[in-house]
Parts: C-alpha cells; structure tokens; sequence
C-alpha cells in the first residue's frame, strides 16, 4: 500500500520538528497531533501539515486523532514523572492503545521511538517503562508492520541535553557534574529523522528494532567539557560520586522546573551505548558530533540571527 498520509504523535517537539520538516519535504501529508495547536506553531508554515489537537488523557478519542492515516509514528515520552503523568502511562500505556487504534482502523504501519538500552531490568523506570512499551508493541506483530527505534541521546538544534550544559556552563563558574563517568553515544537528530523517513516504506524494516547510536562514545564528562570548548569558555567541571550525584538530583528535585531526577541518575548507571554496528540498511553514516556542535551551540550561521528575533517575538 502506497503511503501518503502520515500522523505523527509528538510532532512538535525536538525529534518530531526535524522528521516534519523532512516529511513535509518528501511530498507527504503530515498530521501533527499535538496537545496544543499552539505548540505546533513552529511548524504551520510546511506544505501538506495539518494539526489535530489530542491529549492521552484528554476527551478527544484516539482513534478520532489519527483516522485517515496511512501511517503513524509515536514520538511521544516524558524525561520526568509529575503526579498526573507516569512513565508507564506515556511509554507503556499509550503505545498499546495506539497500536490497538491502527489494528482497529486498518493502518498497518507504525514506527516508535524507545531508547538505547530499555530493559525489563533497567536500573531506571523511565528505561524500565520504554521497554514495556516495546514488548507491549510486540503483541500486534501479527497485525502491524512495526519499527522500533532505540536511540542513545540525541544532539542537535534545540536538544535538551548538550543545550542545558551550555546553559549551565554559561551561567557557573564551577559545574557540579553527576555521573560524570556515564557513557553515552549521542547521535544527530536529523539522523534519527533520515532514519524515520528511510523507514516508512522499506519492508526490510517491518518488524525489526534498531539500536542507534552515532560515530564516538564519551563518558558525561567528556561532553560537558567538549561543549565549554566550543561555547570557548574555560570552566572547571567536578565530577560527583554516586551519593553525591543522588543528593543533587534529589535537591533538582524539589525545583519547580524539574531539571534532573533521581531517575535519571537510575538510567544513567547503564551505559547508553551499543556494540552493534549502526544498521547498513540505511546506507549512510551517522554524522559526527564536532562537526555540527558549533553551529547549533553558537548558532553559527547566517540565518541564526532570526532564530533570536523569532524568539524575543515569541514566535
Ligand atoms: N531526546 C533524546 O535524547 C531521546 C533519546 C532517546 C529516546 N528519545 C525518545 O524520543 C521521543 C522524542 O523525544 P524528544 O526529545 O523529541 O522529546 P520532546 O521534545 O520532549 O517531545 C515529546 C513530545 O511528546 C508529546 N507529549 C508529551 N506528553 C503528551 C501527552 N500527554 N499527550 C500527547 N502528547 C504528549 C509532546 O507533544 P505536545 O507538547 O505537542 O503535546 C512533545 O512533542 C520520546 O519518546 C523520547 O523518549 C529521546
């Protein structure tokens, strides 16, 4: 079945921007269902996208949200739990109430986002949560062509990652690191998004999971001092033991905007990092972190003034 109409839940945010960008280039109609019409804002302006506004929670029926598609991808997933939003609800939950919802209307094709090293016996809940949702997707694969994606962290314009160390390491003259011996191998988030695209009609990928991960592995620290240098500020980064790391994040905790959790901590204790080999069936190669740091750090290009108007405008 030809596939031109495709629903992308989670559309608007870091990940779901870049593959609607590239989706929206490649000819197909792009349904961004979003909580908000207004976080998708961003996005209005691309050819062939429609927004529909759904929340899990909300009255809207899912089924409602993504009639009409052909395919559907689940971008959805929270960093942290808030007391009327678990894990289990987001990663778990939703992806089997989304794979029933193509079962019932006959979209055979459906593509989610997990993470590197989900597990049953993850040190995290959210890692223990992401693999509920993969085996809970592994019950439809009679039915549904499913492609599981299971990404280290993810660089790029706009990440929550790299970006919250700049912004700490502007603002510090001392950074307190937890787990700085943590491994992870960040891969690009247009990468992920050319995975996607490359996806959506390759049989070859139906039914498979894949562990994504970019060229070079770094332990926590490692990053942190890689972006003081390409921010080309000297900053001394401590790295915390494993009681220390859990008292920060337990006092990050207590902050009204969450920026670390002892959660996190949890996951970090594995390292985000594969031994397989990035997968050949998408014939290209995964871009190296220096190369693009810079230019989505220091916004290091002719256009990114505008990036800085737009947001002072709140556009
Ligand atoms: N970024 C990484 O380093 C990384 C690494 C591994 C795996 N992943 C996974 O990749 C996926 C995308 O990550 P991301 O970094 O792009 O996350 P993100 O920027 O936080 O975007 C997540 C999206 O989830 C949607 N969402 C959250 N709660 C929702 C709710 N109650 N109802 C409907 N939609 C809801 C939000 O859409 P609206 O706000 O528009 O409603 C948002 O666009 C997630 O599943 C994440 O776990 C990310």
């Amino acid at each position: 079945m030809q596939i031109t109409k495709i629903a992308v839940l989670g559309g608007t945010g870091f990940v779901g921007s870049a593959l609607v960008h590239r989706l929206s280039n490649a000819g197909y109609i792009v349904n961004v269902i979003t909580r908000r019409r207004e976080n998708a804002k961003h996005l209005i302006l691309l050819p062939n996208l429609q927004v529909t506004e759904f929340d899990i929670f909300g009255t809207v029926p899912l089924n409602e949200a993504v009639k009409g598609s052909d395919a559907v991808i689940n971008l959805v997933g929270i960093l942290h739990e808030s007391k009327t939003l678990s894990f289990n609800d987001v990663h778990a939950e939703f992806p089997r109430r989304l794979a029933e919802a193509c079962k019932l209307l006959s979209i055979k094709r459906l593509i989610h986002l997990s993470a590197l090293k989900a597990d049953p016996e993850a040190p995290s809940a959210y890692l223990r949560s992401k693999y509920a949702g993969e085996n809970a997707l592994g019950g439809f694969s009679d039915q549904l062509n499913v492609t599981i994606l299971r990404p280290s962290v993810i660089f790029g314009r706009g990440d929550g990652f790299l970006n919250l160390f700049a912004k700490l390491i502007k603002l510090l003259p001392v950074v307190f690191l937890a787990m700085p011996h943590s491994k992870f191998q960040p891969i690009y988030v247009e990468d992920i998004a050319n995975v996607i695209l490359l996806s959506i009609d390759n049989v070859d990928t139906f039914g498979q999971s894949y562990d994504l991960g970019g060229p070079k592995v770094y332990s926590l620290i490692e990053l942190v001092n890689l972006t003081a240098k390409t921010l080309h500020v000297k900053r001394t980064v401590i790295g915390l033991n494993g009681q220390l790391s859990y008292l920060q994040a337990l006092f990050l905790e207590m902050l009204p905007v969450k920026l670390m959790t002892r959660d996190n901590i949890n996951s970090m204790k594995v390292d985000s990092v594969t031994n397989k080999e990035f997968p050949l069936i998408f014939e290209f190669q995964p871009t190296s972190l220096e190369s693009t740091m810079s230019e989505f750090l220091l916004n290091d290009r002719p256009r990114a003034s505008y990036d800085r108007f737009r947001e002072l405008a709140g556009r």
